[in-house]
Order: structure tokens, then C-alpha cells, then sequence
């Protein structure tokens, strides 16, 4: 067996190692500095402290991008130093974000012991490369990312660090080939334990959903699908879970290959970024398909977002949660006992408090960001959450999950075509999105995001907009000089958030105007973009009347659109004449 030495090695602080929620994300030319990841994980460790490090079984791995495979090297040295028992790694490093909540949560290691918890190694939905970003975030034993009390005082110990412990003598194991290495310390046996990306949040997976059904569905000829990994490491698990388990022919997978640099693109499933499943779907104004799939779905670079799109049709990710939580009891056997409650960001549409009004259910209304989901979890309170980001998932992990909400509508559209698969037209996407909005009302719903502005020029934008919400009055009187054909603001604040299971406050969560009619503006900073300053402005109308459910979202949300640009004097600030993305 072969040995090793542990070495301390002297290091001094990097300035902004402060990780948010997401972890820390950088450009790779930040990362592979000598010492930068070295102080970072270090810092971590000492912020876990013994209890948590000492024979520790730690998950290691992540959606693949550039430096992954160096990270993982070097993470497991210093875990062998610093006194884990065993390193648990994805095959080739890959498991998606919502993977690695799952073995943390599920698998159960040799001697029955489980992980107590997991470097992932991503930067979510932005671009990798050697010119792009890279990201580590750690998690906890309950499969959810560190809370702010563990993250703060890593943060700490970046700025006061002075060395660092890595195993000397300890090969670099190969991570492509399932199989456990062990190895031997001074303090003892360590293992690495290479293991099958998907098994175990397959198993998980087949636990909630009913897949004879869902196989049913992918195999009858009338029905089809298609899958956009974006080159991330969702791809793995598609390509076990969607073909070899459950019938999809391989061709409906689309950039489901892992590539270090995403292929070039920004894998983060929109209707900008997603081009390719866009116009396979007939959604593409440059391009016109003649014949799209029933069914497509894209994820993001780590496998936790998800964009559904019928055939030439968007899902909104605010109807998408509505949807998934109305049908939920009927459709997916884990909810079969009724649902805990539910619970959607701020700036989701309010779609899913309609169909909470209905269903008579527990309902909550959290500041943007998925751990504030996980506290309702843990105390279990809450079993469907969602989010406009593109996220949306449930109480079976501590992280949101791309392929859940894939297999989730799989579902719903089994359940509801389970007559229709011989003779008969199938029941669509598109049918019961209408369906829903008839029984529930429609929220017309869009995001204009203004990436990358004078980060000056945006704060001076949320001051501004603060201000106006000293006078209501004052705001009404603008806005009907803007459009006549608008409701009247009945309230303006800043959106706070008291945990009602910590009691923690946190403030200065997004700027709302709501209006008479229950429509409703917003105005946020993004919290994950890496230059400048980002945007967000969030328009949603409510419309009740079936005969006036069907029209175009743009169209519909115009004059509030006039309304909030002109409100904010987006242009003056921010110079900008158009968003960059509109979804
Ligand atoms: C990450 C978090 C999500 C959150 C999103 C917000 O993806 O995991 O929970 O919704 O960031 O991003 P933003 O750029 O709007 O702050
Ligand atoms: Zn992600």
C-alpha cells in the first residue's frame, strides 16, 4: 500500500476569497494561482473544524468545466492531510449539483457509513474555459450548501491564513475508472473511492417518480423529447436516466457530452443561450422546423436549472412550479400523502400562490437564493419550491434539480395522457398550460435583464426607485402621465424576509411596486453575475378572464413595461437603450 507524508506548507492571504451562497466563483486565471485554491480549501477546513474533518467521508467532484481534474487532485491531498478517511469522487469528476446532494443524503459507503459532505466544483451557468470561470462551494451533511455562519468564517480564515497541510507521496488516482485506492498516513488508512456518477441519484430518483409510467410515455411513437445538457455535466445523467432507463432514443439528447469549455457556449438554459434545443422545438424566429419534438428540456452547466418548452412553446419557470405543484399528488407517487407546502423567490410569479389558495396549502414567499428554501425543508415545511431563475425542485435534496423537473413534467404528461397513448390525441404541453390558466388565471410574466452596467449607475437606479416609494401619490401621478391605461400602485417597499425557523432577517431583497390589479414590478441587483453590475426588472400581470388568457406576453405587458422603464429612468442610469436578455 502505498504511503504518505503530510508537509505544512507556508502561504500567505488572497484579498476576496469571500464566498456567497453559490461558493466562490472566479475567472480560472484567478484560481490556478499558486496557494489560491490551496488557502481557499484550507480555509475550510479549519472553519469545519476536527469534528467535522477527522475521519470525514467527503464527496469531491462537479460539472466538469476546466481545472476541474487539477482541483480534484489537489483537494484530495489535502484532504488526506488534513485527516478525512475517505474521498468520495464521481467518475471523471462529474456529478451535477443536485447528484452530489443526493450521495451525500443516500449513499451509504462500504462499512455503512455516509458522507458528511462535499467540495462541488462548478460555477453553475457561466461559461468555463481556461479565459472563464471557475467555482467551489462546499456543502453540509445535509446535502445543502454551507450556511452563512460556516461561509463567513471561512471567509475569515482566508485573511489570517499562513499554511496549508498536503499529503507528499500521494499519487494523482485515476478518477475515470470506477474502484477504491487506499493509501496509508501517519494517521492512518485513506481512501478514494471512485464511483458511478449516477447510480445513486438514480436510485433516489426511482424512489419519487413512477418510471414504468414515464417509459410508457417516451415509448409510445406518438409522443417525443428532447434533452440540452449544453455541454454540462447533466449530459451523464441524461444519457443513464433518459435512454438506458427509461427508452428515449439517443438521439434525443443534445449537447449531452461534458466538455471542459461547455463547447464555447454559456450553458445556462434560456431562450438566448439554449439556441440549439430552441429552434429544434420551433421557437426560433431565424429558423422554422417543421416538425419539433412534444417535449424539450435544457439544463445548466451543473445540472440544477431547467428550461421546459413544449412544442413551439415556453413554460414559464413561474407557471412551471404552479403546474408541477397542482398535479404533484396525482401524478408522482413521493407526493402521493399530500404536499408540506410550498414555496417560491420573490420575484417568481404568483402563480403558485394561486394554486396554494386552491389547494389549501402552507405558503411561502422567500428572498431569492435556494437556501432559504432548505430552512423550510429541514423543518419540514415545505415539499415543491421554484424559483423564475430557472430552478425549481423539492424536498428529495437541499439543492435545486434540472432533471427532477424534467421527470416531474414526464410525469404530469404521463398521468394525464394515461387513456390517450393507443388511440386518441395526446394531450400537450401547451394543453395543459391552458388547462391551467383556465382553471387558475394566467400570470403574464417576463424578466428584462440589463447585464453588466456601471455599477455606479445601477445603485443610483435602486436609490432612486427607493425614494419614489416615499409618495405613492407621487408615483401614481407619474404613472398615469406615462399610460393612463395602468392600475394605481397601492403599495412600494423593499422585500424582507423573516426565517420563520431561525428568526434570521434579511433585508433589502428586491424593490416591488404592486399594483391595484395585482400586477406587480420589481427591481433587483443580480447577486452571481462577475462584471459590472446586472439588472433585474421583473413585470408580471394577472389576468382572471379566460377570453383574455391567450394573448402574447410582450404584447400583454407593454404598458407596464413603459411604466417601469420609465419609473426607474433605466436609460439615464444605466445608458442603455435594451436589455440584453428578455425571457
Ligand atoms: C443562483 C441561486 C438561485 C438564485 C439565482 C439568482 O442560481 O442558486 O437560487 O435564484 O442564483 O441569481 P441572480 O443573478 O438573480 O442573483
Ligand atoms: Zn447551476
Amino acid at each position: 500500500m502505498a504511503t504518505f507524508k503530510i508537509t505544512r506548507v507556508n502561504t500567505t492571504p488572497f484579498e476576496g476569497q469571500k464566498p456567497g451562497t453559490s461558493g466562490l466563483r472566479k475567472k480560472v486565471k484567478v484560481f490556478i494561482q499558486p496557494n489560491y485554491l490551496q488557502n481557499f480549501v484550507q480555509a475550510t477546513f479549519n472553519a469545519l473544524g476536527a469534528d467535522r474533518v477527522k475521519n470525514a467521508i467527503l464527496v469531491v467532484s462537479g460539472d466538469g468545466r476546466y481545472y476541474s481534474k487539477d482541483a480534484i487532485h489537489i483537494i484530495t491531498k489535502m484532504a488526506a492531510a488534513n485527516g478525512v478517511r475517505r474521498v468520495w469522487i464521481g467518475q471523471n469528476g462529474l456529478l451535477s449539483t443536485p447528484a452530489v446532494s443526493a450521495v451525500v443524503r443516500e449513499r451509504v459507503g462500504a462499512d455503512g457509513s455516509k458522507a458528511t459532505g462535499a467540495f462541488i466544483l462548478t460555477a453553475s451557468h457561466n461559461p468555463g474555459g481556461p479565459h472563464e470561470d471557475f467555482g467551489i462551494k462546499y456543502n453540509m451533511e445535509n446535502g445543502g450548501p454551507a450556511p452563512e455562519g460556516i461561509t463567513n468564517k471561512i471567509y475569515e480564515n482566508t485573511t489570517t491564513i499562513k499554511e496549508y497541510l498536503i499529503a507528499e507521496g500521494l499519487p494523482d488516482v485515476d478518477i475515470s475508472t470506477t474502484g477504491v485506492s487506499s493509501f496509508e498516513g501517519p494517521e492512518g488508512k485513506f481512501d478514494v473511492d471512485v464511483f458511478d456518477s449516477t447510480s445513486d441519484y438514480l436510485k433516489l430518483l426511482k424512489s419519487i417518480f413512477d418510471f414504468p409510467s414515464v417509459q410508457n410515455l417516451l415509448s409510445c411513437p406518438k409522443f417525443s423529447f428532447c434533452y440540452d445538457a449544453l455541454h454540462g455535466v447533466a449530459g451523464v445523467h441524461a444519457k443513464r436516466i433518459f435512454v438506458e432507463e427509461l427508452g428515449a432514443n439517443e438521439s434525443s439528447l443534445v449537447n449531452c457530452v461534458p466538455k471542459e469549455d461547455f463547447g464555447g457556449g454559456h450553458p445556462d438554459p434560456n431562450l438566448t443561450y439554449a439556441k440549439e434545443l430552441v429552434a429544434r422545438m420551433g421557437l426560433s424566429k431565424a429558423h422554422s422546423e417543421p416538425n419539433p419534438p412534444e417535449f424539450g428540456a435544457a439544463a445548466d452547466g451543473d445540472g440544477d436549472r431547467n428550461m421546459v418548452l413544449g412544442k413551439r412553446f415556453f413554460v414559464t419557470p413561474s407557471d412551471s412550479v404552479a403546474i408541477i405543484a397542482a398535479n404533484a399528488v396525482q401524478a408522482i407517487p413521493y407526493f402521493s400523502g399530500g404536499l408540506k407546502g410550498v414555496a417560491r423567490s420573490m420575484p417568481t410569479s404568483a402563480a403558485l400562490d394561486v394554486v396554494a389558495k386552491h389547494l389549501n396549502l402552507k405558503f411561502f414567499e422567500v428572498p431569492t437564493g435556494w437556501k432559504f428554501f432548505g430552512n423550510l425543508m429541514d423543518a419540514g415545511m415545505c415539499s415543491i419550491c421554484g424559483e423564475e431563475s430557472f430552478g425549481t425542485g423539492s424536498d428529495h435534496i437541499r439543492e435545486k434539480d434540472g432533471i427532477w423537473a424534467v421527470l416531474a413534467w414526464l410525469s404530469i404528461l404521463a398521468y394525464k395522457n394515461k387513456d390517450n397513448l393507443g388511440e386518441g390525441n395526446l394531450v400537450t404541453v401547451e394543453d395543459i398550460i391552458r388547462q391551467h390558466w383556465v382553471t387558475y388565471g394566467r400570470h403574464y410574466y417576463t424578466r428584462y435583464d440589463y447585464e453588466n452596467v456601471n455599477a455606479d449607475g445601477a445603485k443610483e437606479l435602486m436609490a432612486h426607485l427607493v425614494k419614489l416609494q416615499s409618495s405613492i401619490d407621487e408615483v401614481n401621478k407619474v404613472i398615469k402621465e406615462i399610460r393612463s391605461d395602468v392600475s394605481n400602485v397601492v403599495h412600494a417597499d423593499e422585500f424582507e424576509y423573516k426565517d420563520p425557523i431561525d428568526g434570521s432577517v434579511s433585508k433589502h431583497q428586491g424593490i416591488r411596486y404592486l399594483f391595484e390589479d395585482g400586477s406587480r414590478l420589481v427591481f433587483r441587483l443580480s447577486g452571481t453575475g462577475s462584471e459590472g453590475a446586472t439588472i433585474r426588472l421583473y413585470i408580471e400581470q394577472y389576468e382572471k378572464d379566460s377570453s383574455k388568457i391567450g394573448r402574447d406576453s410582450q404584447e400583454a405587458l407593454a404598458p407596464l413595461v413603459e411604466v417601469a422603464l420609465k419609473l426607474s429612468k433605466m436609460q439615464e442610469y444605466t445608458g442603455r437603450s435594451a436589455p440584453t436578455v428578455i425571457t
